[in-house]
Order: C-alpha cells, then structure tokens, then sequence
C-alpha cells in the first residue's frame, strides 16, 4: 500500500480521511451551486458518533446531489474554477486563499478558457516570502498538478503564464445531448432561499414615471431570474400610498364630490386632480388648514377617511395595472401604508436601545459612516419614508425571514437606502455576512438630445402614451417589411405586441443599470445590432429551419437520445461551447445583478448561429429541384439546443417571442 493510503490507517483515522474526501466531493458540488446546509452537531457529545453522523450525512447528500446534478446543466467554469483550484492546491499547498481566475478565452488560439492565476501567486509569493519565482514557471507546476476529470482535453502555458484549457469534445457534445434531453435547467441551488425584491413602487396620485418603468423592467426580470434558479421570491410593489399628501387630496375630494361615500366620484384624470388640490393647497389658507385636518382623521383610521384614501389609491391602481398588463409583470401590492402600525414600535426600539437624538422636535438616528441622519418622527408626531423603510426593512428580515432582500430603486437613493441599511444591522436585524441586503441602483432616463426624458411640450411622459406609442411604431415596421402580407391578422398583432414590448424592456436591460440611458424608439426597434427586434427575428429564422426540412419535435426528440452531436467543424465547436455558458451567465448575475450580461450573451449567441448557419448545411437540397437531399441531424440538434437556451433567456428577461414574424 502507498503510505498514508487509506487501509493502514486506524479506524478512527480511517473515517477522518473519508470525511475529508466527502467534505471535498461536496465542496466541489457546492460550487456548481449544489447543496444545502451540513446539520448542526451540537446535541452530540460523543466525537465518534458526531463523526458517523457526519459521514452519514454527507454520504446521503452526496448520493441526491449527484441524481440532480445528472439531469441539469454543468456551470463548466466553475467546474474548471473547482479543479484549477485543487491544481493550486496541491502545487502550493500553504498558501492561503491563492487568487482563482478562470475565463472564457477571447480567441480560439488561446484555447477554450483561460487560468489566469499565475501572475498573482506570482506577485503573493514575491510579497509574502520575497520568492522570486516567473509566473510561467508557476503556471507549468499548476498544469502538472491538474487532478484527473472529464472536461479537460489538454493545457497549453502560453505568453507570461497563462494556461489555456482545451476542452473535451465528448464532454462538451454530452452536455448538449444532455440539455436537449432534460431541457435547460440549473445546476440546483442547495438550500432553497427566500429573496424579497422590492421593485417598481410607483406613488399614489403621482404619475408613473419613466424611472419607475426601469424598476418595473428590471425587477421582474431579476424575479424571473432567482425563481428559475430555484428560489422562492417574494415580489413586492412598496407603493407610496401614505403620507401628508393625503391630507389635500381627501379635502379637494370632500368639495368636488360631496357625496364619494355613496357614488364612486368619477375623478379621471388623477395627476390633474393632484395639481388643483396643491394649487389650493399653496394659496387657500382655509384648505390648508383642513388639509392637516385630514391628515389627522386618516391617520386615525377614521372610516370615512379611510374610504376617501381608498377611493384615490383604486384611481392610481387601475393605471398601474394597465401598465403591469401591458407589460406582464407579477407584483403584489404592499405600500408604505402597509408598514403604518408597526413604525410606533420602531420608534420606540431606536430610543430604547439609546440611538435616538432629539432635534428641534425631531427625532432623528445618526448612523456610524452616514453624515446626514435618518429622521424617524417629524416634530409633528408623524412618519417619514426613513421610517417606512425602516420598518419594512425589518418585516423583511423578521417577518418574511428574507436571505436575500433586493432593491429595485434609481441611484439617486442610494444613500437613502445604505443608511437605512445600516441602521438595521446597527440595531442588530440582520447580519451582512448571512443576509444579502442590496440596492439594485439603476441611472435616469434621457431622452435623445441627452437631457432628462420629456415630452416636445417639457412635460413628463405619460407610460401608457409612451407604450401606445411603441405600439404604434412596432406596426409601422412591421408594415415596412410588408409583413402583414404574409401574416394573419391575429399572427401580425402577436408580432406587433411581442415586437414593441420586448424592445422597450430589452433596450433597459441591454444597458448597464448603473449608467443613464438614452431611450429612443428609432435603435431600439432597428433590427440590426444588440435589439430585441434582431434577436426575435434570429430566433424564429432558428426555429423555421426544422420547419423547413419536415422534421418536427417527435423526431428532434428521438434524434436528441441517439444521435451524437459532432463537433468537428469549428463553427460547430464554437456554438456548442457557446450554449452551454448560459449557467455560468446565470449564476454570475445572480452575484452582481447586472442583467446586461444576458443580453450581450444571447447576442453573441445569435452571432455565433448565424457564423455556424452560414458555413456549416443543416439541410442540402438540389440546386435545381430544391429538394431536400440530405438532412445532416446533428446540426439541426445543434440549431434546437441554440433555441433552448434563447427562449429560456428570452424567459427570463420577460421577452415573449412569436413562432412566425
Ligand atoms: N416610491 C418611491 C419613489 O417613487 C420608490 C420606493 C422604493 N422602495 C423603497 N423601499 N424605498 O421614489
């Protein structure tokens, strides 16, 4: 036996190793985002019986990981992150934390991804023990050290010290088959966690503006997102329902339609109903005065108030909700209104634990790192949007026992929002280093010439005009390209909506949220470049071609299972690797958030079709009969698994694609 091999060793020390071996194994799943929590030992005294419950344990996590895992996709970077990892490992095992970078390589000369990590142990080994070592000759005792697995065909070192990985054609060709076969799927997610995404959150009597259409597209695609890998997400609409401008709105309600507790006043047009009650409001100082009145008898909950403030918010909620159905956006409702009851005690929990200074009659919290306070009670005894989202902070945490609470909010809150954030980890509600707590900060729309978003006139674009409007525009391309020539009318419609609503929402999410965007119908409806338009047409181009040759899905399926996807041309090779980086997409945004990595990936995906489409036959006619002589399957698999993962990306950014356009 070799020394050290596992029979020589006494049992106790026996298991140990085995444990090791299995908290290895695990390890390496947990990184393609299998598996859940290890169980707690603490009732277990005994060492021994910790350690056989442990290894129990594991052995059984171990077996149901690996039934998953068969059936979902592989995040093949990380899997290569897993093994060069073990390599650095193992060719340097003191050092601590070594740097791990894997990626994508840029062109096929340099491989099919890249291990990067030389150069820094390099640098680490310079700084912490002064070893001057050539990352090259580091990266060459990395390659040696690679362990045995199923993906890597061969490495090459290359310029200072990068590894260049060439990956197996088997390996790749069976995940495809296995992608065709399962259909898209992540790998799991371990413990199943709770993310509450705060999103779109428009205010009552204000109208919808262009931000709150950022929030609202974005937000749900970040819903689509944490769902399809897995998780349960609570989507919430934090509309601003509350608050003094009330006050005005019920007293103009009271002199306009004296009779709005038996017949529902017929208020129209709310935005104008909002300007003429704080005309009054600035210049009447009798309205003023009955205004505060009111303010008072809402806040306690008297019925007719009441009544008054729910007949105003029903006003507001029917033109969101045109706009979410126009959209198709799932959202439930819960206001700051939502959160009234429980700011009392919010109050009284920053003042019993000594962070409360009163100013001027306010009170306000200073918060370590943040110059400017929160405020959480006027002087007048009322709430503030600190203390509503103080107090949704917390029902967030307590109530709905989020892991993961994101923010779907413009930039310009962000410092709002950091202090409120660590006012609740001040106080003790969460814990960063267990709870993910994040501002999803988006920038403002512009308009064309640069400046903020309005209409020729300077007022603020209506969301229902500008979607009518998109609408309007997606028909009149489609017009152009005579497609109502060969569409049926119902056919036509499903282009038009899915044409003008997939533009506007992939034009925001193309783009970095963290930057401002210029919003212009003109590029998001041209059909060349990063659009939704090119996008949709690429795909149904994809879909037609199995059309085209009589194959339909029975026989995709059948193929799917028996046929082996070659990769020989390199056209092939680059599309199959293409596909099967959708998790690795996935599971970065679901780190950084930044949504516009799915839409550069699905666009070079579409690119990389079309190269594969113009150079490698799907199906060969004759020249002169056009008829179909030979259909090369593999390549028709290669076309389906490309529209897999499209429309699943499509999915998830809440883009509708049509069979026919
Ligand atoms: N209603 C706010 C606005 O229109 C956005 C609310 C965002 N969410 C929050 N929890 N503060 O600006």
């Amino acid at each position: 036996a070799r020394v050290g091999s596992a029979h020589c060793l006494p049992p106790q020390q026996h298991q140990e190793n085995e444990i090791k071996l299995l908290t290895a194994e695990i390890e390496r799943l947990k990184n393609f985002g299998c598996l859940g929590v290890s169980p707690s030992l603490e009732g277990l005294r005994d060492e021994n019986a910790k350690l056989k419950y442990r290894l129990n344990f594991l052995k059984k996590s171990l077996q149901e990981e690996r039934s998953k895992s068969v059936k979902s996709m592989i995040n093949i970077n990380s899997c290569l992150q897993e093994i060069f990892g073990a390599a650095i490992q193992a060719a340097y095992p003191d050092l601590e934390n070594p740097p791990l970078v894997v990626t994508p390589s840029q062109q096929p000369k340099f491989g099919d991804y890249q291990c990067n990590s030389a150069m820094g142990i390099s640098q680490i080994l310079l700084k912490t023990r002064e070893q001057k070592v050539i990352p090259r000759e580091i990266a060459e005792k990395i390659a040696k050290n690679i362990p045995a697995n199923e993906c890597i065909e061969k490495v090459e070192i290359a310029g200072p010290g990068f590894i260049n990985v060439h990956l197996r054609k088997d390996f790749v060709s069976k995940q495809l088959s296995s992608l065709l076969i399962n259909g898209v799927q992540l790998p799991a997610v371990g413990k199943r966690k709770k993310v509450v995404v705060d999103f779109s959150s428009p205010n009552i009597a204000k109208e919808m503006h262009v931000g709150h259409l950022r929030s609202t597209i974005i937000g749900e695609s970040m819903c689509r997102l944490f769902e399809f890998a897995g998780h349960d997400v609570l989507r919430l609409n934090h509309l601003g329902d509350w608050g003094t401008q009330f006050g005005m709105l019920i007293a103009h309600l009271q002199d306009k339609f004296p009779d709005y507790l038996t017949v529902s006043p017929p208020i129209g047009d709310l935005q104008a109903f909002y300007k003429e009650s704080k005309r009054r409001f600035d210049t009447e100082e009798e309205f003023k005065k009955r205004a505060y009145q009111c303010v008072v008898l809402l806040q306690s909950k008297n019925p007719d108030f009441i009544k008054a403030w729910n007949l105003i918010c029903d006003v507001s909620r029917k033109e969101f909700q045109k706009i979410y159905n126009c959209l198709d956006i799932t959202i439930i409702e819960r206001g700051e209104s939502f959160y009234h009851e429980m700011m009392k005690d919010i109050v009284k929990e920053f003042e019993d634990k000594g962070f409360v200074q009163v100013d001027d009659g306010r009170k306000i919290v200073f918060v370590p790192g943040f110059p400017v306070p929160l405020t959480i009670m006027k002087s007048d005894g009322g709430y503030t949007y600190d203390t509503s989202d103080l107090a949704a902070l917390k029902h967030r945490l307590c109530e709905e026992k989020g892991d993961i609470l994101i923010y779907v909010v413009d930039s310009g809150q962000s410092v709002h929002l950091q202090t409120v954030f660590a006012a609740g980890q001040m106080i003790g509600w969460y814990d960063p280093k267990v709870t993910r707590v994040a501002h999803a900060a988006f920038g403002v729309v512009l308009g064309e010439d640069k400046k903020k978003f309005k209409t020729r006139s300077g007022d603020t674009v209506r969301l229902i005009d500008l979607l009518e409007e998109g609408l309007k525009r997606a028909m009149d391309k489609l017009k152009d390209k005579e497609r109502d020539k060969v569409l049926t009318p119902e056919e036509l419609k499903a282009a038009q909506t899915s044409v003008a609503f997939g533009c506007i929402k992939y034009a925001d999410l193309s783009h970095n949220r963290l930057n401002d965007y210029v919003f212009s119908f003109d590029k998001m409806l041209d059909d060349r470049g990063n659009t939704a338009a090119y996008l949709l047409y690429a795909f149904t181009r994809i879909r037609a071609i199995a059309r085209l040759a009589n194959i339909d899905e029975q026989m995709l399926r059948k193929a799917a299972r028996e046929e082996v996807l070659v990769l020989d041309h390199e056209k092939e090779w680059k599309l199959g690797k293409c596909i099967l980086r959708f998790p690795e997409i996935l599971q970065k945004i679901l780190e950084d958030l930044l949504l516009h990595t799915l839409c550069d990936y699905l666009y070079e995906l579409a690119t990389t079709f079309t190269e594969f489409y113009d150079s490698c036959y799907c199906v060969e006619k004759d020249r002169q009969t056009g008829q179909i002589v030979k259909v090369n399957m593999w390549r028709l698999l290669l076309c389906e698994a490309t529209a897999t993962v499209m429309a699943k990306g499509f999915d998830i950014l809440g883009i509708k694609p049509v069979q026919k356009m």
